[in-house]
């Protein structure tokens, strides 16, 4: 599996496991260490979370697994996120809403490193775009907890590029990656930039819901049929699974994309996988590009 370097402390594999759903997978902790070393056996050793996954849970069960086998810890990489102060039982906020002050990402990060049992986060994001951010105290806060040792790298995700460059602005070490959506039916970060200011800046993205969910094969929406349609099309030609071909779409472009794979099933990771051996033509890129409908060449 191919790694890619965020800075001399962290690398990941090109493919990453999301864990925002696996609360809801109702596994054991010993089905979730299998699972995991399922996924490291495939070389996908990056696996993404957040403080506010599974109502404030999914933490916990990354924290079970790594007291159940602490030998996974060096095995694997972390991503976990803060910013976000999510309406719930389990809190006392009364309407969901972000906090990027100092106190909050603080005691986010090391609540998220206790409750994980891991000691330090691998990569450590900034969920989403906050209206009321404070770039100057937030790129501070961020440059602290990577010079105390809480953190090994630091970025953002559904960071617009003008947000992305003001925080930037401000800090000593890089935003080393912005995690953002995208598939063959969303496209908001080509309309806004971020394609460009990313490989500009020589930052890579994490791709979030690379098959919108599920939808891109479930929904009876017009925009996913048409999708889905070319897609097929494609995966007939190269006798491969529609899966693959989704994955292979997205590593195709030269901004260096890790798709964030967010299925409980190993056989799903691995049509993920196999895209790293797959050539889509220059042609066969826009064809699915523009297959939903929703992107049109000038
Ligand atoms: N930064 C952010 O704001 C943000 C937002 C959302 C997500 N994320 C991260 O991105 C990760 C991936 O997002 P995601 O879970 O939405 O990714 P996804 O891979 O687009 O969707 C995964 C879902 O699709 C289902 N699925 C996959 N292939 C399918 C098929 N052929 N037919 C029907 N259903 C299919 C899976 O079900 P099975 O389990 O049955 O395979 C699973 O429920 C998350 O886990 C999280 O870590 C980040």
């Amino acid at each position: 599996m191919e790694k890619i370097n965020l800075n001399p402390q962290v690398s990941v594999s090109r493919i990453v496991q999301g864990l925002w759903r696996l609360t809801d997978w109702n596994w054991t902790v010993t089905q979730t260490i299998e699972f995991i070393e399922q996924c490291i056996a495939l070389g996908v050793t990056t696996f993404d979370t957040a403080e506010i996954y599974g109502n404030y849970a999914c933490e916990d069960r990354i924290g079970e697994v790594l007291k159940a086998a602490p030998h996974l810890r060096d095995q694997i990489e972390i991503v976990t996120k803060t910013g976000i102060n999510m309406f719930s039982d389990k809190r006392a906020y009364t309407m969901s809403h972000y906090d990027t002050r100092k106190h909050k990402v603080v005691l986010s990060c090391q609540e998220s490193i206790k409750r994980m049992n891991c000691d330090v986060i691998d990569l450590f994001l900034i969920h989403r775009e906050d209206p009321l951010i404070d770039h100057q105290q937030l790129g501070k806060t961020l440059d602290e907890l990577v010079d105390a040792g809480w953190v090994k790298a630091v970025g953002v995700s559904n960071f617009d590029p003008m947000k992305f460059d003001a925080l930037q602005s401000h800090m000593r070490h890089r935003l080393v990656v912005n995690q953002i959506d995208w598939s063959p039916v969303c496209f908001e970060h080509f309309q806004n930039g971020n394609m460009d200011y990313l490989q500009k800046m020589n930052v890579v993205p994490m791709i979030w819901s690379p098959l919108a969910g599920g939808r891109l094969f479930t929904s009876s929406e017009e925009k996913y049929i048409k999708a889905r349609k070319k897609i097929d099309e494609i995966a007939h030609r190269y006798g491969v699974d529609s899966e693959t071909i989704v994955f292979a779409w997205l590593l195709y472009h030269p901004v260096k994309a890790l798709p964030i794979s967010g299925s409980s099933k190993i056989k799903r990771l691995k049509l993920a996988v196999d895209a790293l051996n797959v050539a889509l033509t220059h042609q066969e890129w826009y064809e699915i590009y523009t297959a939903s409908g929703q992107q049109r060449l000038r």
